[in-house]
């Protein structure tokens, strides 16, 4: 069904009175953005490296929130332009916006659903109201579920079909049921308070349905000490599903079918669809449609295989993390607000200044999976072509995401932010190093040598370095050209106290409201995901030929030249399937019974 027939959206389109936080006006034609617009011609005539040197205007650019130091001193704008670009906050009802949010109505209007991820991390006090219902204590039920059923499983009270303890726990999931725990679980596994709390356990993923995945995921691992968790908000995901009947093929081919209800459990909101699988629903963790798939980390999606890991204090400890920036964002005025003034700067990166890239370059190897995850937070919401009404957006929105840990970027891709194209880039780093290492004789400590990339690094981007300085220091006028930095290139730099839960729960909400601004200003429902459906559809026509082609040997048919080519030559290789003499195949590493 187009989108434009459901009723969700008739609903939407004929609301008599415009609700408050609605703007049917394309952004691009308000005052405030017009303004930004000639202002941008000052800018562009102005270096970083001249506004570094207004001391004023950089220490009003240095945020703290709750221990987290934010500096976008070394952005391209000046105090006027955060001025301007409140305006267009303004214009773009930002605050209606993220009051509408907090008050549960239906801002992802083509789905008809609140969007309240914030209420997953709400103490138990509090009251988040969604259709009518406080929402939270769902919420804590759920929490308490986890809490009871992961310290039985950590304890051994929870038991395995033959009697033995879960001590592995594999984790199904992809996009926003995958990426989420897996950044968290890589920024904990190396804190040593964690690291203690994980003794003997262990926590993978398994979200591609390359059959390499499952190889490598469950390769070591027994059946009679593994907990699979199956995530999938839908239930229906095609790779999800697949990876969950092979994992459940791997449990019953040893200990028999009736240990599903042991060594299975399920996070979804399709509570129907767990049970058909064969899951005891009494073992689903459940979460609610008001909850984007790539906005539930703080759900049951990321809490239960983390308590599993890490035990359900620990977890509590991110959630109150995610909160405490979570409130930062609902009770700050715009102008000190810093997912609100990130986000309007990355508006400005993108729409204005037409840098339509971001890095996201952390200088800790246990963040390495902040930038995959915040691909799909923000690419996913954001990389939009209509506006909330339908009408095409006279501008292009959404940011392109990528990103590696600092100091290996430096020597892959950092050449190119430096000499050829212009990308914002978010330097983040800790005070303090999850593990210390020092060698007597060296110079710093090995952290005090990372951060000293960290920091110099958003200098170099900023001042670049002349052809003067290059001559002055002797070098061949034929090498000048090459050597030449032009700088004024922009970044951000976030530097937390340390990473441990607390931080990396900021840090996420940092990253998810910030995204959530940019989409707002934009004037696009960040809130669904219409553009990953065709290729979806697509797949499904593809399977059903593949298992023609290959059961029945039906030719290849109804495709365009170059997919039928492709299709064929795929099939030439392939042997048929005769349904006579069928058998499960495995590789023989994690299927020894196969
Ligand atoms: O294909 C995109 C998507 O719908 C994401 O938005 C989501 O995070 C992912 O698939 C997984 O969906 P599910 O949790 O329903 O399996």
């Amino acid at each position: 069904m187009a989108i434009a027939d459901s009723p969700a959206w008739n609903k939407y389109q004929e609301q008599e009175q415009e609700p408050e936080h609605v703007s049917r006006k394309a952004i691009s034609d308000s005052l405030a953005w017009k303004q930004l617009q000639q202002h941008m011609s000052e800018i562009k005539k102005t270096h970083l490296r001249e506004l570094m040197k207004d001391e004023q205007r950089c220490k009003s650019m240095i945020k703290e929130v709750d221990g987290i130091v934010v500096d976008y001193s070394r952005q391209r704008a000046t105090l006027e332009t955060v001025e301007k670009l409140l305006s267009l906050a303004e214009e773009a009802k930002l605050s209606e916006k993220i009051n509408a949010m907090w008050s549960g109505k239906h801002i992802n209007a083509t789905e008809d659903r609140a969007v309240l991820h914030v209420a997953l991390r709400a103490p138990r006090d509090a009251e988040i109201m969604c259709d009518g219902k406080n929402v939270v204590p769902e919420v804590w039920g759920t929490l308490d579920k986890i809490k009871d059923f992961s310290e039985r499983v950590r304890s051994g009270k929870w038991i395995g079909a033959t009697g033995k303890v879960l001590t592995d726990v594999v984790a199904i999931g992809i996009g926003g049921s995958f990426l989420g725990p897996l950044f968290v679980h890589n920024a904990l596994e190396t804190e040593p308070a964690c690291e203690e709390l994980a003794k003997g356990r262990s926590l993978r993923f398994l979200s591609n349905v390359d059959p390499v995945d499952a190889s490598i995921a469950l390769k070591g691992l027994d059946p009679e000490t593994t907990l699979v968790v199956v995530v999938s908000k839908t239930f229906t995901t095609a790779e999800t599903m697949l990876n969950a009947r092979t994992c459940r093929a791997w449990i019953t081919s040893k200990l028999g079918v009736d240990a599903v209800s042991k060594h299975m459990v399920a996070v979804s909101t399709n509570l129907k669809l767990v049970e058909e699988f064969g899951i005891d629903p009494k073992n689903a963790f459940a979460f609610w449609d008001w909850v984007g798939g790539r906005y539930s980390v703080t759900s049951a999606v990321g809490v239960l295989p983390l308590s599993l890991q890490y035990g359900f204090d620990k977890v509590e400890e991110f959630l109150k993390g995610t909160w405490s920036m979570d409130e930062h964002f609902r009770n700050t005025p715009l102008k000190s607000n810093i997912p609100v003034l990130l986000g309007l700067l990355s508006v400005w990166n993108v729409t204005f200044l037409g840098c339509p890239a971001r890095a996201i370059l952390p200088y800790s190897q246990a963040l390495q999976k902040l930038a995959p995850h915040i691909q799909q937070v923000s690419m996913e919401s954001n990389g939009k072509g209509v506006a909330i009404d339908g009408s095409p957006l006279p501008f292009e929105a959404g940011e392109i995401e990528f990103g590696e840990p600092g100091t290996n970027g430096q020597h892959s891709f950092y050449q190119l932010i430096h000499q050829g194209r212009v990308v914002p880039c978010d330097f983040i780093g800790a005070v303090k190093s999850q593990k210390s290492v020092y060698m007597v004789g060296e110079k710093v400590s090995n952290h005090d040598e990372l951060m000293s990339n960290f920091f110099a690094q958003a200098d170099a981007l900023a001042n670049g370095k002349s052809s003067e300085d290059l001559k002055a220091e002797g070098v061949p006028a034929s090498l000048v050209p090459h050597k030449v930095f032009t700088g004024n290139r922009p970044s951000l730099s976030i530097l937390l106290p340390n990473v441990d839960a607390f931080t990396v729960g900021q840090l996420l909400s940092l990253y998810e409201n910030r995204i959530a601004v940019q989409g707002f200003i934009w004037n696009v429902n960040s809130f669904d995901q219409w553009g990953v459906e065709l290729g979806k559809s697509l797949a499904s026509r593809v399977r059903s030929q593949l298992n023609a082609a290959r059961t029945k040997e039906a030719a290849v048919e109804g495709f365009n030249y170059s997919t039928t080519f492709l299709l064929q030559h795929y099939l030439k290789g392939k042997t048929p399937v005769q349904s006579s003499n069928l058998v499960n195949l495995f590789p023989s590493e994690i299927f020894p019974a196969a």
